[in-house]
């Protein structure tokens, strides 16, 4: 049921507001099993695919700097190169919302013939993948019926967020049900949502988009790609800023848009001096901060979170919004794009 709203999309964007909670409810033998085989892995593969990719490339980021675990991530996709060399001591993490996905299926068929242990991350909880796996964990979002991903992938973070912090040393790294990011989520909502709809209306006439960021914010940058490709039918380019100046920056002319995701993190003084590279060729930045700067043509205020590893499940709302409302205003229908299912059962 959409509710009040015009479309599930915004309804399930909206939800989100209480469903980036729920992750941290779950059941804790089964939480307990789950981390076991990922802390006693001797390697560790993380996969996806689409959404749920970027998904896995945050969970490596985050197990890297927190948990000093180091995996590598596989797009479910190429998982038949890709998944190479696994044994009894592997253990492989398949992120899907729908646990239905061929490749992701097809990418656990792959690490079980060689002995791995399969850890599911899924929405639902009868599905192929949750049957597959030694253990799995749901990110507990309720059905998700726009084709676009949303609440599942804030979801997927909020979970990865939660394991995190059970691997990680006492203290480091903490999460649960009250995290920072919870209050953030539902103010980032509440506040941008009309200033965004009125920034999308002005977007019309724009086919080319690229995403900037660095570290985390990279994967969010390629997710929000993903989201206005997929809604409103924009070419749009997840672009790592690190590698701007190795051929992007050609592309920088009048009438280019940036998105620059640029929190007040490790990341900000590097990006910031992107975003000045960007408009010294006569570009146009949206910055997406807790920061504002002079150099941005459109400031996206986010909330400052205290920990900067919060900040991707935060500053993805906006994009999401952006896409929503872009669709909208090409006259697109934003829960059903054209081509696409909601589940890819067929490779
Ligand atoms: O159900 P899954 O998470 O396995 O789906 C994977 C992708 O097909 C999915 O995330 C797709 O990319 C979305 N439509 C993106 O919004």
């Amino acid at each position: 049921d959409k509710g009040k709203y015009a479309h599930y999309t915004l309804k399930e964007i909206n939800d989100q507001r209480l469903t980036v909670a729920n992750a941290a409810r779950q059941d804790e033998a089964m939480m307990e099993k789950f981390c076991k085989v990922l802390s006693e892995a001797q390697s560790v593969y993380i996969t996806g695919s689409g959404t749920s990719y970027h998904s896995a490339l945050i969970m490596k980021h985050m197990l890297a700097r927190y948990a000093k675990i180091r995996a590598e991530t596989v797009m479910s996709s190429e998982a038949q190169d890709g998944l190479v060399g696994l044994d009894e001591g592997s253990a492989l993490v398949a992120f899907s919302q729908s646990g239905e996905t061929a490749d992701v299926l097809e990418s656990v068929k792959i690490a079980k013939k060689q002995g791995a242990r399969i850890l599911g991350i899924v929405n639902v909880t009868t599905s192929s993948l949750a049957r597959a796996s030694d253990a799995f964990l749901s990110v507990n979002c309720g059905p998700e019926i726009g084709v676009a991903a949303t609440k599942s992938f804030t979801g997927q973070l909020a979970l990865v967020y939660n394991i995190v912090a059970r691997l990680s040393p006492a203290g480091a790294f903490v999460a649960g049900e009250k995290a920072e990011f919870v209050k953030a989520v539902d103010k980032v909502i509440a506040t941008s949502q009309s200033a965004i709809e009125k920034m999308a209306g002005k977007m019309e006439q724009v086919n080319d988009i690229y995403l900037l960021g660095r570290s985390t914010h990279y994967p969010i940058a390629l997710e929000g790609a993903l989201k206005l490709k997929e809604l409103a039918y924009v070419h749009a380019e997840g672009v790592a800023a690190g590698e701007l100046k190795h051929g992007p920056l050609a592309l920088m002319e009048k009438n280019t848009l940036v998105i620059l995701l640029n929190p007040r993190d490790a990341t900000y003084n590097d990006s910031l001096s992107n975003a000045h590279e960007i408009k010294a060729r006569g570009a146009s930045v949206i910055g997406i901060s807790d920061a504002g700067s002079e150099v941005y043509d459109h400031w996206i205020e986010i909330p400052h979170m205290a920990e900067e590893a919060f900040y991707p499940i935060v500053e993805v709302i906006p994009l999401q919004m952006l896409a929503y409302y872009l669709a909208l205003a090409k006259n697109a229908d934003p829960d059903y794009p054209r081509n696409l299912a909601k589940s890819v059962t067929v490779k």
